[in-house]
Order: C-alpha cells, then sequence, then structure tokens
C-alpha cells in the first residue's frame, strides 16, 4: 500500500509498481469518483469532507485484503482513527515522502482538485497538514524519498521492497 501526501505520485508510481509485480493497482479516489459519479472536490463540496472520509475509510478497508494489489488511497486516510491498524498483517506499506515544496510544485494547476490545498497559501497549508500526518505516514513499513527522483526509478526501489517480502515485522520488533 503506498501512502504520502499529495503530489507525493502515488497515482503514477502506483501502476509503475504493479506492472513491474505483475499485481493490479488500485486508486482509492478513482473508485470513489467512479462509484459516486463525481469528483473529489465536488464530494467535499456537496457532502463535506466527513462523508469523503466515510467512504474512503470503508472502501480501502475492503481492498486492503485483496492480494497482489497495490493500492493508493489518499493522502488523508492515515488521519481515520485505526486506519493503519486495520490493515492485515500481510500489507506493506511504503511512505512516499515528498517535501512540501516539492508536493505544491507538482500540482500547480491542479489545484482545484485538491480541496484542502485549494486556499491563498498551499504552500503554507501543505506544511502544516505534513506536519501533522507525518508521525502517520512514518508508521509505514518502508519510506521512500520521492524529491528529485523519476517515477520509475521510485518504482523500481518499491517493487523490490516488496517483492523480498520484508515487512519490517516481528523479527524487527
Ligand atoms: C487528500 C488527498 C487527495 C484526496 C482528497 C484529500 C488529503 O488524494 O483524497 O483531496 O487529505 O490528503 P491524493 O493524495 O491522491 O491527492
Amino acid at each position: 500500500m503506498l501512502l504520502g501526501f499529495m503530489g507525493a505520485g502515488k497515482s503514477t508510481i502506483g501502476p509503475l509498481v504493479a506492472e513491474r509485480l505483475g499485481w493490479r493497482f488500485i486508486d482509492v479516489d478513482q473508485e470513489i469518483m467512479r462509484q459516486e459519479g463525481m469528483t473529489i472536490a465536488e464530494l467535499f463540496r456537496t457532502r463535506g469532507e466527513e462523508a469523503f472520509r466515510a467512504l474512503e475509510n470503508r472502501l480501502t478497508a475492503g481492498l486492503s485484503c485483496h492480494a497482489r494489489t497495490v493500492l493508493a488511497p489518499g493522502g488523508g486516510w492515515v488521519l481515520r482513527p485505526g486506519a493503519l491498524d486495520s490493515l492485515p498483517d500481510s500489507a506493506c506499506t511504503v511512505w512516499l515522502r515528498v517535501s512540501p515544496e516539492e508536493a505544491v510544485r507538482r500540482l500547480r494547476g491542479t489545484l482545484d482538485d485538491r480541496p484542502l490545498l485549494a486556499g491563498a497559501d498551499p504552500l503554507a497549508q501543505a506544511r502544516e497538514l505534513l506536519a501533522q500526518r507525518e508521525p502517520l505516514y512514518a508508521r509505514a513499513h518502508h519510506i521512500v524519498d520521492v524529491d528529485a527522483r523519476a517515477p520509475e526509478d521510485v518504482a523500481r526501489q518499491i517493487a523490490a521492497l516488496i517483492a523480498t517480502g520484508d515487512h519490517g515485522g516481528d523479527e524487527e520488533g
């Protein structure tokens, strides 16, 4: 499972990792948009963030049990109390660590699609959100820095981590 802030590259890197492993890739935001027939921004606007989070949580919980699947929930999924604890033991989590500067740079032009960064100062918002979330992302089994790296390069590293099957589990305490 790929964790990380908006702009970390989950939706770009996920399919590349899946292709390398011969698995499938599921982007939870895309699934929500397909099921609900509206964009994430519309969902936030018409039903509110809480309703979006409930949908996101339910869908991710169901999908996280699927084998041979690279799953990418939205960057705020980790916030849901118990979200990380609810993952099956078999799930390998990878934090795509992006700096707030790089995230905002990458998202320039598509910030309207990201309701949580749509205000007057996206960089300040990104810094604040990241500071809240970092302790949660840091619980991932693996941390992969993505700033200034090509998606293929990151995907190769992640596929190798998953293929070794070392999820940083029991023996490492
Ligand atoms: C969010 C991230 C978005 C999307 C929604 C909220 C967040 O997904 O789920 O706008 O709270 O970080 P991406 O991380 O795929 O951009």
